[in-house]
């Protein structure tokens, strides 16, 4: 029976792949450049001049056109004019100003024009996801209470998207680290699309910690990255006169310094 060498194998499952391949991703921040893709060899080396080059969104509107080597503006909708350039070099196109809408998937198509018409020589589904930096997550302490019972904190983050995966105060002490899990506050703000969070904490004076530190917590999405506050010592070795002097603290070196974080070990 007939037997394919194992290189005609690999090379017409390739194809297959190719074909059915998921579409391309890209990703750009909140008011930042994307970059939507359209890989395109051109193995017959055909001249710019005899090409339609062209991106669409989802509902069809227009972001660029490149017809026989000139821009063509008229056919660029009014939403995408003066946002769009083509990027000749990475064979992509760049979005400027991005914002949270233009999330979701785009085609590039790229026709021939011959004198029968145009036949279309290839077509790119690529699809953008954007995202926009949390601020450094702030804790405050909402009651004016000293008294023995315990401390009230919210903490808060804002101007961020997607929504994150969870946020918590971390407790550590000489001894121990506890973890408090509290369901998050989440308001998107209607214009922007992007999203504020927050979490409170009702939190008692341990007995016998005289030494602890709390955190504030923002785990993020898709990448999963922890992004810690500045830390707020509590405890009775923080008591009255230093709670608020440690505060003025952090107020102080919030506005010089960025949060530290790292990648989540997930
Ligand atoms: C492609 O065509 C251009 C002229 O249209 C020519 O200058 C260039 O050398 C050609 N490249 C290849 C790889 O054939
Ligand atoms: C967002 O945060 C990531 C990781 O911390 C960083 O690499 C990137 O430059 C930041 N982007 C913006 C626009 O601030
Ligand atoms: C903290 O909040 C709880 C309810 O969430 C309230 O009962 C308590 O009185 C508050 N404590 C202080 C010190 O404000
Ligand atoms: C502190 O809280 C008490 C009641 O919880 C309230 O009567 C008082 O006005 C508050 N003081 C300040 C300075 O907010
Ligand atoms: C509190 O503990 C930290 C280490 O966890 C230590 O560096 C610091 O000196 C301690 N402070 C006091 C007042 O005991
Ligand atoms: C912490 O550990 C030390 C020695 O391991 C112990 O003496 C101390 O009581 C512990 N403190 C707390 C708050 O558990
Ligand atoms: C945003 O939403 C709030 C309440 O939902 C509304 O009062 C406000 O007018 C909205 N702003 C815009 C610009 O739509």
């Amino acid at each position: 029976p007939p037997h394919l060498p194992p290189l005609i194998f690999l090379y017409l499952l390739f194809i297959y792949i190719l074909l059915n391949a998921a579409p391309l991703k890209s990703q750009a921040y909140f008011n930042k450049t994307a970059y939507l893709p359209c890989p395109f060899a051109n193995p017959q080396n055909i001249s710019r001049s005899e090409l339609v080059i062209f991106w669409q969104d989802q509902e069809k509107l227009v972001l660029y056109e490149l017809y026989l080597g000139k821009e063509k503006l008229d056919s660029v909708d009014a939403k995408y004019l003066h946002r769009t350039s083509f990027d000749e070099e990475n064979s992509a196109l760049q979005l400027d100003n991005v914002q949270i809408k233009d999330q979701g998937s785009y085609d590039c198509f790229i026709q021939r024009k011959t004198p029968r018409g145009l036949v279309l020589l290839h077509k790119i589904d690529s699809e953008l996801l954007v995202l926009a930096n949390f601020s450094e997550p702030e804790i405050l302490q909402v009651s004016n209470s000293t008294g023995n019972s315990g401390i009230n904190l919210t903490c808060s983050s804002t101007q961020g998207y997607p929504k994150p995966m969870k946020m918590y105060f971390w407790l550590k002490t000489q001894n121990s680290t506890t973890e408090y899990d509290s369901v998050m506050q989440i308001s998107q703000d209607n214009v922007t699309e992007l999203y504020t969070v927050s979490i409170s904490l009702s939190l008692p004076f341990l007995d016998g910690v005289n030494n602890a530190t709390i955190f504030c917590v923002l785990k993020t999405q898709p990448m999963k990255i922890l992004i810690f506050s500045q830390p707020l010592p509590i405890g009775k070795a923080a008591s009255q006169g230093d709670l608020f002097r440690f505060m003025l603290t952090i107020c102080k070196r919030k506005k010089k310094k960025p949060g530290l974080s790292y990648e989540g070990d997930e």
